[in-house]
């Protein structure tokens, strides 16, 4: 994608505009070892990439901020021979020229040059307790600039974890980054309707996750945002199963949570289907149980609603439900009070959606529940799992679980951008109703 110098550098700039004088240190992430010397596919730490664009490991960004910000990148130098191996580098210079900073250094000056920058500072903003090698090597540098304050400098003496400015800016997506997501939402969904539309009995769960992944890499997308979950029968009661290595048996439901990563952002779906592709009675009843749900949520979803609402309507959607089918039994409000519904939803119903696929900002200020507002993106996520209670489980758990329910998980997913005045679904494409996926799955 086009490098856009503006946006980072106005990134930059309204972050320098909401903090106090003082030096931001932020390092990008580290590579990850796989086996051996093979490392795992590098990712660039989610709120580096945000503020620099810039995709290289190795790599810290320093900011000088207060009346006269200054923005220095340290970053790999170029090295023909690493190069050959690796692949290309900026190196500081071509860096400095391509992504707007003000300086840029070899990384291998960061210590010496950071002693010097934090002489005289007031406060240091950096993500505290990210990472313990570098509080320590930023504490240790701390100790250099006091050792040297004889020579008439003062050593930083406020410590600000800057993530929480940083995670405020990027839950608020611009025009940019909500056309991005729109695109990764499309692709996303057009992925599901491929593996619905491909699932056969007897084949794997892997057979499917590659028609997710081939779709994805297809359209320029090079990662999906998270572990794909394709979860056939009674695995889908498992939230987070991965090893997707189990066969699809005719008569099976098949609950897939996948989204792909483009240009660093996340979309995060889920569908479950048929394996048939026609619905029995009992999985329909859970199934249509669910999407009403995800309706009570979505009308939750607009400028001013506390966000706790849409969770709220969709444990009194589903936990009426439970009741009508003989599954619960009492009051609704006595069982939402209970928490008995938990024993079938034990989950939150979504999350704020981004660069990472559980992404920053607040879900609560001062305590209370924070209000929807518009340029924010969340999942909205209810879901029905029946899995057998055991020996040991809670005393109050229903135990006579009605036969036809047991070992289904139903979770339906879709990804929503608060607008003025209400929302905007980034995940349609990807069929939800029962007659839309029995419709694209008729073969
Ligand atoms: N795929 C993880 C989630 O839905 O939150
Ligand atoms: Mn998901
Ligand atoms: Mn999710």
């Amino acid at each position: 994608m086009q490098i856009n110098v503006e946006r980072h550098q106005a990134r930059r700039a309204a972050l320098n505009a909401r903090l106090p004088a003082g030096l931001l240190i932020l390092p990008t992430a580290r590579v990850k070892n796989r086996s051996n010397d093979s490392d795992y596919s590098y990712r660039f730490d989610s709120s580096f990439h945000y503020l620099t664009g810039f995709g290289e490991p190795e790599a810290v960004l320093v900011q000088v901020l207060g009346d006269q910000p200054r923005s220095i990148l340290f970053c790999l130098p170029k090295n023909e021979l690493r190069e050959i191996w690796d692949g290309f580098l900026f190196g500081p210079a071509a860096a400095q020229a391509q992504f707007g900073f003000d300086e840029a250094y070899p990384i291998d000056q960061l210590d010496a040059r950071l002693a010097e920058l934090m002489a005289g500072q007031p406060r240091l903003y950096f993500p505290i307790g990210a990472d313990e090698k570098w509080d320590q090597r930023i504490l240790d540098l701390v100790n250099v600039v006091k050792s040297r304050a004889r020579l008439g400098l003062s050593a930083p003496t406020e410590f600000v974890d800057v993530r929480a400015a940083i995670n405020e800016m990027r839950l608020f997506k611009d025009p940019h980054e909500l056309a991005i997501m729109r695109e990764a939402g499309r692709i996303s969904a057009e992925a599901h309707l491929r593996a619905m539309q491909a699932a056969r009995p007897g084949q794997f769960e892997y057979e499917v996750e590659a028609e997710l992944l081939y779709h994805f890499y297809k359209n320029g997308s090079r990662y999906p945002a998270y572990g794909s979950i394709v979860a056939a029968g009674a695995n889908a009661t498992c939230l987070h199963y991965h090893e997707n290595n189990c066969r699809l048996r005719d008569g099976d439901l098949l609950l897939i949570d996948a989204g792909c990563e483009l240009h660093g952002y996340a979309a995060d779906i889920t569908r479950t289907f048929p394996v048939s592709g026609r619905f029995s009675g009992p999985q329909k009843d859970v199934y249509q149980l669910v999407l009403a749900a995800m309706q009570a949520s979505f009308d939750q979803v607009r400028p001013g609603v506390p966000r706790i609402a849409y969770h709220d309507a969709a444990v009194r959607t589903l936990t009426q439900g439970l009741i009508d089918l003989g599954v619960l039994h009492g009051s609704v409000d006595g069982l939402i009070e209970s928490e008995a519904y938990k024993q079938f939803y034990m989950h939150g119903t979504g999350h704020w959606l981004g660069l990472d696929v559980h992404d920053v900002g607040e879900y609560k200020i001062d305590g209370e529940s924070r209000r929807f507002e518009p340029g924010m993106v969340l999942t909205v996520e209810p879901g029905l799992y029946f899995r057998p209670p055991l020996a040991d489980s809670p005393a109050h758990y229903v135990r006579n679980i009605p036969e036809h329910f047991l070992h289904l998980g139903v979770r339906i997913e879709d990804d929503l951008v608060v607008t003025a005045d209400g929302h905007d679904n980034l995940t349609t494409l990807a069929p939800k109703t029962v007659a839309d996926i029995e419709a694209a799955m008729a073969r």
